[in-house]
């Protein structure tokens, strides 16, 4: 109905619906939860649909076809989740013909659970079979349940040119790894996004030349563990070993890749997430001090201050060789913001290893901070071997007191910007007020202050005036 509909439109020469390209008529509706992965992922779905003749729609009622690109790192997240699939079911109800689809972790894990748990779900596919969509969708067109989770070597999706999605049309993400070899006890992602694999730095460049050529500003390299990255060719980072000499002789670490992109464009901003500390070098800090339009900000996950809880978690590494990175990132980058993930309540953590979290929080002093309760997750060697054993009331109440010193040390970093002029990209407006613009500085904070003539996308020095723990206010200086 709704093709026939726009064709129609189309014939009196007044399209109600913009087609983003020729010829498609059939509207897909696409979002995503979890990480920025997933919303990387998504543009890369996008456009692989885009050629089998499907535009992207924000109106749920108006989709033929609605795919949700799913989380499994917390039990919440998979909640959410199936909240969402309730919404969809009500849709359904009022257009059959719609057809739904789930993408990502929670479709890795659950297979073909999926279609027994959730009527309303016609198609299954993990985050390494999207290139099979087009088969995937014709077979739901026909009638059937489609389903594809099948994980890849290879798979880095490094062709395919995303289209973007919600876009400001001055950040985007460019996805570098995949997977992640880390195997962290507590963690689903390994087995929902299977092993390490890295892109073909070329591919990395053009798209970034791409994005800048289309007046984008700002990118943020992506991958589970990105200063694992490592390009000899193709193939899985733990293959490596066997690759032949000048395959290694010629590979591509993170810290060259960073110099590589950010010598060929020397104007855009760059940003990545995530590192792992066990694999991030001197020579990533190097590179990071060398080139201005690396922004001055490291996300660096340690979940636990104690050196006990990190090695439950198989987090290779000690508190003591954490602090030691900290010292090097303030040595090699001085001005460099810092942010953390912590978990509060793994398995057997006492009173005493939360306070060696709150003491290494101290040491830190972290900008910014991500701090969840631990939640087990099927399958997961913690799920299998260890006892959930801090009682939930009391993983929330050491959850509150990682967050309340978190505000303390973001407060303490945002009230020491004030008098300071910073230089900030400008995202947008404001959430709060259509009269000011939102952007961010190199150290990630974000930054409001009253519209003038600026655009979108424009870089302008702004005076801190005032702050909150979140925010900081100016005027142009
Ligand atoms: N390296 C990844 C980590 C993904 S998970 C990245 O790109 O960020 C993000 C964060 O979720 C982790 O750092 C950890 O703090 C948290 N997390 C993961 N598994 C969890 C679990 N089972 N319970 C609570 N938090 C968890
Ligand atoms: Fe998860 Fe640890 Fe990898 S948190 S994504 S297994 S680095």
């Amino acid at each position: 109905m709704l093709s026939e509909k726009i064709i129609d439109e189309n014939k009196q020469g007044q399209a109600i619906v913009t087609l983003d390209k020729k010829g498609n008529t059939k509207k897909l509706f696409i979002e995503s939860y979890g990480c920025q992965m997933n919303m990387s992922d998504s543009e890369i779905v996008a456009s692989i649909l885009s050629e089998e003749g499907f535009d992207t729609t924000q109106n749920l009622e108006d989709a033929d076809l609605v795919l949700v690109n799913t989380c499994s790192i917390r039990e919440k997240a998979e909640q959410t989740i199936r909240k969402r699939l309730q919404k969809y079911n009500r849709v359904k109800r009022i257009n059959p013909e719609m057809k739904i689809g789930v993408l990502g972790c929670m479709a890795e894990r659950l297979k073909t659970k999926f279609l027994e748990e959730e009527k309303v779900v016609d198609l299954v596919v993990g985050p390494d079979a999207y290139r099979d969509l087009p088969n995937l969708v014709k077979e739901v067109e026909a009638g059937k349940d489609a389903i594809n989770v099948i994980l890849s070597k290879e798979e880095t999706y490094g062709d395919v040119t995303p289209v973007r999605l919600n876009t400001n049309g001055v950040s985007a993400f460019i996805s570098i790894t995949r997977g992640c070899d880390n195997m962290c006890t507590f963690c689903v992602v390994p087995f929902t996004r299977g092993r390490e694999r890295s892109r073909d730095p070329q591919s990395i460049v053009e798209e970034a030349q791409d994005l800048w050529d289309k007046g984008y500003k700002e990118i943020t390299l992506l991958g589970q563990n990105v200063d694992s990255y490592l390009w000899y060719g193709g193939g899985l980072k733990k293959d490596f070993d066997k690759a032949s000499d000048i395959a290694k002789a010629t590979a591509v670490d993170f810290a060259k890749l960073l110099d590589i992109v950010a010598t060929a464009l020397p104007k855009i901003r760059i940003r990545f997430a995530t590192s792992n500390p066990q694999d991030m070098s001197l020579d990533v800090l190097h590179t990071m001090a060398k080139h201005d339009n690396i922004c001055k900000y490291i996300h660096l996950p340690v979940q636990s201050g104690s050196t006990r809880m990190l090695e439950k978690m198989n987090r290779q590494h000690t508190r003591e060789e954490y602090m030691e990175l900290i010292d090097n990132v303030k040595k090699i980058i001085p001005n460099c913001a810092i942010s953390q993930d912590m978990i509060a309540g793994f398995c057997g953590e006492t009173e005493e290893d939360h306070q060696e979290t709150l003491s290494l929080m101290e040491y830190v002093k972290y900008d910014f901070g991500f701090m969840f309760a631990y939640s087990e997750r099927p399958g997961t060697l913690a799920a299998k071997k260890m006892e959930d054993d801090v009682p939930l009331e009391v993983k929330k109440r050491r959850l509150s007191e990682i967050i309340n010193l978190q505000q303390q040390h973001s407060l303490f970093h945002m009230e020491k910007m004030i008098g300071q002029t910073v230089e900030v990209l400008i995202e947008g407006n404001s959430k709060k007020s259509d009269v000011h613009w939102m952007g961010r500085t190199t150290q990630n904070a974000v930054v409001v202050f009253p519209k003038g003539s600026e655009h979108v996308g424009d870089f302008v020095n702004i005076k801190i005036e005032d702050c909150t723990s979140a925010t900081l206010l100016g005027t142009k200086a």
